[in-house]
């Protein structure tokens, strides 16, 4: 299943959009890979052979069409497949990649339902290839600084996990195809605190609201622009999860543990050092999103999806792992709709 010592990884990334691009941008740099395909639709591949030139990879990557995947999945050089496309359209390069004997790296969600999730690991069992989910923020290095903390004990017991997620706007065009705010955005925090806590919640309660300036369109789309999960576990720990979209103030992530021993927290992380103090205020640049603040997550993951590929270190996110919280976020789903709390089935 590990690659060959010291070839570097031919690698194939399907759909350079927002998170495609990320992608390319660490990949370009990894002295271990060799980015052989950048598939996607034909109207972008302009912008794509633009960008190949700034990396100057325009003589060592091809551009295919959607219609030419399946010459991509075909090619023996390619060992690992990056889907970065839209979640609706995850299984079937998934499938069609494993099926060709490559590894993947997914976006999250893997889909956008649980069903879809276990078919797709069960492939991967199968044709004995690694599939990874992409939850950068469990590569986070500063989140990860209080994470060993509670590994080590220095928490003591954890009692209460606060997790706040507020994004600014994003295309009504992407959250159109989202799959709605659980799916694809709580997701992550779903799964950095059951990760967090390395429990099963026992109940899940949610709530949400379209208050945002742009709450009508979210409405059209049946999805909501606010929402506040809060999770139980049987250690007696509670996790809440703060989400909106939709924010004008910037980008606004933060992690507090109150634990037995102490009190752990990861603000928000300013843009820069530089400060500017007037009389009445001292002002600062804010991180304005994902990519920036997160940018280092999503270098870490690659390695490590990296490392697993050449056979070096086991998959941090477990296919189980990937159920249960597309299982969670259908249950948020759940508790939306009926207002009740629920309760989170036992692991089949
Ligand atoms: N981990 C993160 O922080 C993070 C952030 C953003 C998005 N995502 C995930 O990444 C995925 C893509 O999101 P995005 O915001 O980059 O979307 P996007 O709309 O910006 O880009 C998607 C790209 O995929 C292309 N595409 C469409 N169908 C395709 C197909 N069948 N094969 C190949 N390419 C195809 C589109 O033309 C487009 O260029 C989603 O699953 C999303 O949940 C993850």
């Amino acid at each position: 299943m590990a690659t060959q010592k010291n070839t570097p990884i031919g690698i194939a990334i399907f759909g350079l959009g927002r998170i495609g691009k990320v992608h390319l941008h660490n990949l370009a740099s990894a002295f271990r890979v060799n980015i052989k395909w950048i598939v996607d639709d034909i109207s972008v591949h302009d912008d794509i052979r633009t960008l190949l030139q700034k990396y100057r990879l325009e003589h060592v990557t091809r551009v295919a069409s959607l219609e030419e995947a399946d010459t991509v999945h075909s090619d023996t050089s390619v060992t690992a497949v990056f889907v970065c496309s839209p979640t609706c359209h995850h299984e079937l390069t998934i499938k069609k990649a494993l099926t060709a004997g490559k590894h993947v790296f997914c976006e999250k969600p893997v889909a956008g339902s649980a069903d879809v999730i276990k078919s797709c690991y069960a492939m991967a069992k199968k044709t004995n290839r690694t599939l990874f989910c992409g939850f950068n923020k469990r590569f986070d290095p500063d989140f990860d600084v209080i994470y060993r903390k509670k590994q080590n004990g220095d928490l003591g017991k954890v009692r209460q996990l606060i997790m706040i997620s507020r994004d600014p706007p994003i295309p009504m065009s992407y959250i159109r195809g989202s799959g709605g705010i659980f799916h694809d955005y709580c997701i992550h925090q779903l799964d950095y605190v059951c990760y967090f806590l390395g429990e099963r919640p026992l109940t899940v309660v949610a709530y949400g609201n379209t208050n945002s300036l742009k709450a009508d369109d979210y409405r059209d789309c049946n999805d909501v622009d606010l929402s506040t999960i809060i999770l139980t576990f049987r250690s007696g720990a509670i996790a809440i999860i703060e989400t909106s979209r939709e924010i004008t103030y910037g980008f606004d992530q933060r992690l507090e543990v109150l634990g037995s021993k102490a009190l752990a927290m990861c603000e928000n992380i300013p843009l820069s050092a530089g400060k500017m103090m007037v009389a009445s205020e001292t002002i600062q640049n804010v991180c304005p999103d994902n990519f920036v603040r997160f940018a280092r997550s999503y270098v870490v993951e690659v390695n490590n999806f990296l490392d697993v590929v050449e056979g070096k270190t086991e998959c941090l996110v477990k296919p189980h792992e990937c159920i249960m919280v597309s299982e969670l976020a259908h249950l948020c789903e759940e508790s939306l709709r009926t207002g009740q709390v629920v309760k989170v089935p036992p692991q089949e």
